[in-house]
Protein backbone atom coordinates (compact mmCIF):
# COMPACT_ATOMS: atom_id res chain seq x y z
CA UNK A 1 0.00 0.00 0.00
CA UNK A 2 1.30 3.17 -0.79
CA UNK A 3 0.40 6.55 0.34
CA UNK A 4 -1.15 9.70 -2.25
CA UNK A 5 -1.49 13.20 -2.00
CA UNK A 6 -4.66 13.76 -3.31
CA UNK A 7 -6.01 17.31 -2.31
CA UNK A 8 -5.00 20.83 -0.69
CA UNK A 9 -6.82 23.69 1.03
CA UNK A 10 -6.23 26.67 2.70
CA UNK A 11 -7.53 29.66 4.35
CA UNK A 12 -6.02 33.07 5.45
CA UNK A 13 -8.09 35.46 7.47
CA UNK A 14 -8.62 38.79 6.33
CA UNK A 15 -6.95 41.05 7.97
CA UNK A 16 -3.67 42.76 6.37
CA UNK A 17 -1.18 44.13 8.13
CA UNK A 18 1.12 45.61 6.00
CA UNK A 19 4.90 47.13 6.45
CA UNK A 20 3.47 50.79 6.83
CA UNK A 21 1.53 49.39 9.42
CA UNK A 22 4.13 47.78 11.10
CA UNK A 23 5.91 51.31 10.29
CA UNK A 24 3.40 52.70 12.87
CA UNK A 25 4.11 50.12 16.01
CA UNK A 26 8.19 49.51 15.59
CA UNK A 27 11.07 51.20 14.41
CA UNK A 28 11.28 49.82 10.66
CA UNK A 29 10.37 50.76 7.41
CA UNK A 30 9.10 49.25 4.34
CA UNK A 31 12.24 49.52 2.22
CA UNK A 32 13.87 47.33 5.08
CA UNK A 33 11.41 44.55 5.80
CA UNK A 34 11.30 44.33 1.69
CA UNK A 35 15.00 44.04 1.13
CA UNK A 36 15.91 41.75 4.34
CA UNK A 37 12.51 39.83 3.73
CA UNK A 38 10.65 40.20 0.66
CA UNK A 39 7.40 40.27 2.80
CA UNK A 40 4.88 43.14 1.75
CA UNK A 41 1.87 41.84 4.35
CA UNK A 42 0.78 39.13 6.28
CA UNK A 43 -2.61 38.52 7.76
CA UNK A 44 -3.77 38.51 11.21
CA UNK A 45 -6.80 36.22 12.57
CA UNK A 46 -9.55 38.10 14.44
CA UNK A 47 -9.86 37.90 18.36
CA UNK A 48 -12.11 35.47 17.84
CA UNK A 49 -10.75 33.19 15.31
CA UNK A 50 -9.07 30.04 17.01
CA UNK A 51 -6.18 28.06 15.26
CA UNK A 52 -8.70 25.17 15.18
CA UNK A 53 -11.36 27.59 13.16
CA UNK A 54 -8.81 28.44 10.56
CA UNK A 55 -7.61 25.19 9.96
CA UNK A 56 -11.72 23.96 9.94
CA UNK A 57 -11.59 25.70 6.69
CA UNK A 58 -8.68 24.67 5.34
CA UNK A 59 -9.74 21.61 5.88
CA UNK A 60 -13.36 21.76 4.70
CA UNK A 61 -11.88 23.14 1.23
CA UNK A 62 -9.44 19.63 1.27
CA UNK A 63 -11.85 17.24 2.13
CA UNK A 64 -14.40 18.69 -1.05
CA UNK A 65 -11.80 18.74 -3.80
CA UNK A 66 -10.73 15.09 -2.68
CA UNK A 67 -14.06 13.87 -3.08
CA UNK A 68 -14.01 11.91 -0.17
CA UNK A 69 -16.66 11.66 2.41
CA UNK A 70 -16.05 12.68 5.58
CA UNK A 71 -16.72 9.43 7.55
CA UNK A 72 -13.95 8.03 5.12
CA UNK A 73 -11.47 10.11 7.39
CA UNK A 74 -9.85 7.84 10.32
CA UNK A 75 -6.96 10.01 11.31
CA UNK A 76 -5.96 13.84 11.88
CA UNK A 77 -2.93 15.36 12.24
CA UNK A 78 -2.16 19.03 13.15
CA UNK A 79 0.95 20.66 13.32
CA UNK A 80 0.69 23.71 15.38
CA UNK A 81 3.13 26.01 17.44
CA UNK A 82 -0.22 28.03 18.60
CA UNK A 83 -2.62 25.35 19.34
CA UNK A 84 -6.01 26.89 20.48
CA UNK A 85 -4.65 25.54 24.02
CA UNK A 86 -1.12 24.94 25.30
CA UNK A 87 -0.82 20.93 26.26
CA UNK A 88 -4.31 19.69 26.12
CA UNK A 89 -6.71 19.17 24.62
CA UNK A 90 -4.91 18.62 21.10
CA UNK A 91 -5.90 21.44 18.30
CA UNK A 92 -6.30 18.38 15.93
CA UNK A 93 -8.87 16.84 18.09
CA UNK A 94 -11.14 20.64 18.00
CA UNK A 95 -10.89 20.61 14.32
CA UNK A 96 -11.73 16.89 14.28
CA UNK A 97 -14.81 17.51 16.39
CA UNK A 98 -15.46 20.96 14.38
CA UNK A 99 -15.81 18.74 11.57
CA UNK A 100 -18.13 16.05 12.46
CA UNK A 101 -15.49 13.43 11.69
CA UNK A 102 -16.11 11.05 14.96
CA UNK A 103 -14.62 9.60 17.47
CA UNK A 104 -11.58 9.03 15.33
CA UNK A 105 -8.03 8.92 16.13
CA UNK A 106 -6.55 12.92 16.12
CA UNK A 107 -3.17 14.52 17.76
CA UNK A 108 -1.03 17.55 17.28
CA UNK A 109 2.51 18.07 15.94
CA UNK A 110 4.95 20.07 16.89
CA UNK A 111 7.92 20.69 14.34
CA UNK A 112 7.74 24.21 14.37
CA UNK A 113 7.81 25.63 10.51
CA UNK A 114 8.71 21.91 9.33
CA UNK A 115 5.67 20.37 10.68
CA UNK A 116 3.38 20.27 7.64
CA UNK A 117 6.28 17.99 6.58
CA UNK A 118 6.47 15.93 9.73
CA UNK A 119 2.70 15.27 9.43
CA UNK A 120 3.30 14.47 5.70
CA UNK A 121 5.76 11.37 7.10
CA UNK A 122 3.88 10.74 10.38
CA UNK A 123 0.30 10.14 7.67
CA UNK A 124 2.61 8.10 5.00
CA UNK A 125 3.74 5.74 7.33
CA UNK A 126 -0.10 4.92 9.30
CA UNK A 127 -0.89 4.31 5.86
CA UNK A 128 1.94 2.29 4.14
CA UNK A 129 1.69 0.10 7.54
CA UNK A 130 -1.56 -0.70 7.01
CA UNK A 131 -3.04 1.26 9.92
CA UNK A 132 -5.29 3.93 8.10
CA UNK A 133 -6.57 4.90 4.77
CA UNK A 134 -7.44 8.45 4.44
CA UNK A 135 -5.51 10.92 6.43
CA UNK A 136 -6.52 14.98 6.84
CA UNK A 137 -3.46 16.88 7.80
CA UNK A 138 -3.38 20.14 8.73
CA UNK A 139 -0.56 22.95 9.78
CA UNK A 140 -2.50 26.26 11.49
CA UNK A 141 -1.38 28.91 13.37
CA UNK A 142 -2.28 32.13 14.65
CA UNK A 143 1.07 33.20 15.35
CA UNK A 144 0.32 36.88 16.04
CA UNK A 145 -0.87 35.10 19.47
CA UNK A 146 3.09 34.72 20.41
CA UNK A 147 4.38 37.46 18.79
CA UNK A 148 5.22 40.75 20.61
CA UNK A 149 4.89 43.29 18.52
CA UNK A 150 7.40 45.79 19.90
CA UNK A 151 10.15 43.17 19.02
CA UNK A 152 11.08 44.24 15.11
CA UNK A 153 12.84 41.26 14.56
CA UNK A 154 10.18 39.20 15.16
CA UNK A 155 7.19 41.07 14.50
CA UNK A 156 7.48 41.65 11.03
CA UNK A 157 8.15 37.87 9.83
CA UNK A 158 5.30 35.96 10.94
CA UNK A 159 1.73 36.08 9.98
CA UNK A 160 -1.59 34.04 10.86
CA UNK A 161 -3.31 30.86 8.17
CA UNK A 162 -4.27 27.43 7.85
CA UNK A 163 -3.39 24.78 5.26
CA UNK A 164 -4.58 21.23 5.08
CA UNK A 165 -4.28 18.08 2.68
CA UNK A 166 -5.51 14.62 2.37
CA UNK A 167 -3.26 11.67 1.82
CA UNK A 168 -4.96 8.68 0.81
CA UNK A 169 -4.16 4.62 0.44
CA UNK A 170 -3.44 4.37 -3.15
CA UNK A 171 -2.08 0.52 -4.69
CA UNK A 172 -0.95 3.01 -7.65
CA UNK A 173 3.12 3.29 -7.29
CA UNK A 174 3.21 5.56 -9.89
CA UNK A 175 0.88 8.37 -7.66
CA UNK A 176 2.36 7.02 -4.23
CA UNK A 177 4.49 9.97 -2.63
CA UNK A 178 8.03 9.24 -3.15
CA UNK A 179 9.63 9.85 -0.32
CA UNK A 180 9.91 12.53 2.99
CA UNK A 181 12.83 13.09 4.93
CA UNK A 182 12.49 14.39 8.41
CA UNK A 183 15.66 15.44 10.96
CA UNK A 184 16.55 17.78 14.41
CA UNK A 185 19.23 19.14 15.91
CA UNK A 186 18.63 20.13 19.79
CA UNK A 187 22.19 21.32 19.93
CA UNK A 188 20.07 24.71 18.25
CA UNK A 189 17.30 24.70 20.19
CA UNK A 190 17.72 28.33 21.62
CA UNK A 191 18.04 29.42 17.95
CA UNK A 192 14.42 29.81 18.09
CA UNK A 193 12.00 29.31 20.92
CA UNK A 194 9.09 30.41 23.09
CA UNK A 195 11.50 30.79 26.73
CA UNK A 196 8.37 30.93 29.11
CA UNK A 197 5.36 29.12 30.00
CA UNK A 198 7.36 25.32 29.98
CA UNK A 199 8.93 23.43 32.25
CA UNK A 200 12.00 24.93 31.41
CA UNK A 201 11.03 28.22 32.12
CA UNK A 202 13.55 29.64 34.28
CA UNK A 203 11.48 33.04 35.13
CA UNK A 204 8.01 31.38 35.12
CA UNK A 205 6.12 34.49 35.90
CA UNK A 206 3.15 34.19 34.02
CA UNK A 207 3.84 36.60 31.52
CA UNK A 208 2.45 35.95 27.67
CA UNK A 209 5.19 33.09 25.78
CA UNK A 210 6.52 35.14 22.49
CA UNK A 211 8.48 33.72 20.38
CA UNK A 212 12.33 34.82 20.59
CA UNK A 213 14.72 34.56 17.54
CA UNK A 214 18.46 34.65 17.06
CA UNK A 215 17.68 35.60 13.33
CA UNK A 216 21.06 36.38 11.35
CA UNK A 217 22.05 32.78 12.91
CA UNK A 218 18.80 30.98 11.76
CA UNK A 219 19.32 32.41 8.53
CA UNK A 220 22.78 30.81 7.69
CA UNK A 221 21.60 27.55 9.07
CA UNK A 222 18.72 27.55 7.38
CA UNK A 223 20.18 28.15 4.14
CA UNK A 224 22.82 24.98 4.98
CA UNK A 225 19.99 22.83 6.04
CA UNK A 226 17.48 23.78 3.31
CA UNK A 227 20.18 23.44 0.62
CA UNK A 228 21.80 20.27 1.79
CA UNK A 229 18.44 18.32 2.59
CA UNK A 230 17.14 18.51 -0.80
CA UNK A 231 20.55 17.51 -2.28
CA UNK A 232 20.46 14.20 -0.27
CA UNK A 233 16.95 13.76 -1.52
CA UNK A 234 17.15 14.15 -4.82
CA UNK A 235 20.30 12.35 -5.01
CA UNK A 236 18.84 9.75 -2.95
CA UNK A 237 15.69 9.01 -5.55
CA UNK A 238 18.05 9.20 -8.47
CA UNK A 239 16.33 12.92 -9.67
CA UNK A 240 17.63 16.11 -10.68
CA UNK A 241 16.69 19.45 -9.98
CA UNK A 242 15.54 19.16 -13.76
CA UNK A 243 12.32 17.09 -12.56
CA UNK A 244 10.72 19.10 -10.45
CA UNK A 245 7.77 20.87 -11.37
CA UNK A 246 7.64 22.79 -8.13
CA UNK A 247 9.71 23.61 -5.33
CA UNK A 248 7.88 24.44 -2.28
CA UNK A 249 10.16 25.76 0.18
CA UNK A 250 9.23 26.67 3.79
CA UNK A 251 8.38 30.65 3.32
CA UNK A 252 10.64 32.33 5.99
CA UNK A 253 12.58 34.39 3.98
CA UNK A 254 12.92 35.97 0.03
CA UNK A 255 16.72 36.00 0.83
CA UNK A 256 17.06 32.11 2.39
CA UNK A 257 14.43 31.20 -0.89
CA UNK A 258 16.05 32.29 -3.51
CA UNK A 259 19.80 31.81 -1.95
CA UNK A 260 18.73 27.71 -1.86
CA UNK A 261 17.18 28.18 -5.41
CA UNK A 262 20.26 29.28 -6.63
CA UNK A 263 22.51 26.78 -4.90
CA UNK A 264 20.15 24.07 -6.25
CA UNK A 265 20.53 25.49 -9.88
CA UNK A 266 16.22 26.05 -9.82
CA UNK A 267 14.73 28.21 -12.78
CA UNK A 268 12.59 31.21 -11.23
CA UNK A 269 9.61 29.32 -12.49
CA UNK A 270 9.86 26.23 -10.28
CA UNK A 271 10.25 28.32 -7.24
CA UNK A 272 6.83 28.80 -5.77
CA UNK A 273 6.52 32.05 -3.84
CA UNK A 274 4.15 33.58 -1.14
CA UNK A 275 6.23 35.17 1.46
CA UNK A 276 5.62 38.72 0.01
CA UNK A 277 1.64 38.66 0.74
CA UNK A 278 1.22 36.20 3.89
CA UNK A 279 4.79 36.42 5.55
CA UNK A 280 6.03 33.38 7.64
CA UNK A 281 3.17 31.06 9.05
CA UNK A 282 5.40 28.55 10.34
CA UNK A 283 3.45 24.73 9.70
CA UNK A 284 0.79 26.34 8.14
CA UNK A 285 3.33 27.82 5.10
CA UNK A 286 4.28 24.97 2.72
CA UNK A 287 0.37 23.84 2.19
CA UNK A 288 -0.79 27.74 1.47
CA UNK A 289 1.57 27.70 -0.80
CA UNK A 290 0.61 24.65 -2.74
CA UNK A 291 -2.60 25.86 -2.61
CA UNK A 292 -1.60 29.19 -4.02
CA UNK A 293 -0.63 27.42 -7.01
CA UNK A 294 -2.94 24.67 -7.40
CA UNK A 295 -6.03 27.74 -7.25
CA UNK A 296 -4.37 29.78 -9.84
CA UNK A 297 -3.93 26.82 -12.26
CA UNK A 298 -0.25 26.01 -12.04
CA UNK A 299 -0.57 22.77 -10.16
CA UNK A 300 -1.53 20.08 -12.14
CA UNK A 301 -2.08 16.18 -11.94
CA UNK A 302 1.40 14.41 -12.04
CA UNK A 303 3.02 17.39 -11.43
CA UNK A 304 6.30 16.69 -9.05
CA UNK A 305 6.38 19.15 -5.97
CA UNK A 306 9.42 19.22 -3.73
CA UNK A 307 8.71 20.73 -0.11
CA UNK A 308 11.30 22.02 2.09
CA UNK A 309 11.29 22.96 5.44
CA UNK A 310 13.04 24.67 8.26
CA UNK A 311 11.90 25.07 11.91
CA UNK A 312 12.48 25.64 15.31
CA UNK A 313 13.83 23.00 17.51
CA UNK A 314 16.14 22.87 15.12
CA UNK A 315 13.80 20.59 12.78
CA UNK A 316 14.27 20.22 9.06
CA UNK A 317 12.34 18.23 6.38
CA UNK A 318 11.60 17.51 2.72
CA UNK A 319 9.37 15.11 0.48
CA UNK A 320 9.23 14.41 -3.00
CA UNK A 321 5.30 14.58 -3.73
CA UNK A 322 3.76 13.70 -7.20
CA UNK A 323 0.01 15.68 -7.04
CA UNK A 324 -2.79 12.86 -7.36
CA UNK A 325 -5.85 14.54 -7.43
CA UNK A 326 -8.04 11.77 -8.76
CA UNK A 327 -8.74 9.46 -5.72
CA UNK A 328 -7.76 5.78 -5.79
O1 LIG B 1 10.81 30.18 10.13
C1 LIG B 1 11.87 29.53 10.71
C2 LIG B 1 13.18 30.08 10.58
N1 LIG B 1 13.28 31.51 10.62
C3 LIG B 1 14.03 32.07 9.73
O2 LIG B 1 14.52 31.42 8.85
C4 LIG B 1 14.32 33.55 9.87
C5 LIG B 1 15.76 33.76 9.60
N2 LIG B 1 16.25 35.12 9.77
C6 LIG B 1 15.89 36.17 8.98
O3 LIG B 1 15.00 36.09 8.17
C7 LIG B 1 16.72 37.43 9.10
O4 LIG B 1 17.82 37.16 9.94
C8 LIG B 1 15.95 38.66 9.67
C9 LIG B 1 15.00 39.19 8.62
C10 LIG B 1 15.22 38.30 10.94
C11 LIG B 1 16.94 39.77 9.97
O5 LIG B 1 17.70 40.09 8.80
P1 LIG B 1 19.30 40.18 8.87
O6 LIG B 1 19.76 40.59 7.54
O7 LIG B 1 19.81 38.87 9.41
O8 LIG B 1 19.54 41.36 9.88
P2 LIG B 1 20.34 41.39 11.27
O9 LIG B 1 19.61 40.64 12.33
O10 LIG B 1 21.77 41.02 11.00
O11 LIG B 1 20.28 42.92 11.62
C12 LIG B 1 20.90 43.91 10.77
C13 LIG B 1 20.52 45.28 11.30
C14 LIG B 1 20.73 45.44 12.81
O12 LIG B 1 21.16 46.77 13.06
P3 LIG B 1 22.72 47.10 13.30
O13 LIG B 1 23.15 46.26 14.46
O14 LIG B 1 23.41 46.74 12.03
O15 LIG B 1 22.71 48.57 13.59
C15 LIG B 1 19.35 45.27 13.38
O16 LIG B 1 19.17 45.90 14.61
O17 LIG B 1 19.13 45.53 11.06
C16 LIG B 1 18.50 45.92 12.30
N3 LIG B 1 17.13 45.45 12.28
C17 LIG B 1 16.11 46.16 11.75
N4 LIG B 1 16.06 47.37 11.19
C18 LIG B 1 14.86 47.81 10.74
C19 LIG B 1 16.64 44.25 12.74
N5 LIG B 1 15.32 44.19 12.53
C20 LIG B 1 14.95 45.35 11.92
C21 LIG B 1 13.74 45.87 11.45
N6 LIG B 1 13.72 47.09 10.86
N7 LIG B 1 12.58 45.18 11.53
Amino acid sequence: MYASFCSIGAYAPKKVLSNSDLEQMVDTTDEWITKRTGIKERRIAADSELTSDMGVEAAKIAIERSGLDKSEIDLVICATISPDYFNMPSTATIIASKLGLGTIMSFDISAACTGFVYALSVAKAFIESGMKRSVLIVGAEKLSSIIDYTDRGTCILFGDGAGAAIIRATDDKSRAIIDVHTGSDGEYADLLMTPNGGSGSIHDDGSKTFIKMRGNETFKVAVRTLTNDVVDILRENALSSDEIDHFIPHQANYRIIKAVGDALGLRDDQVVLTVHKYGNTSSSSIPMAINDIYESGRLKSGDLMLLDAFGGGLTWGSALVPFAPDGD
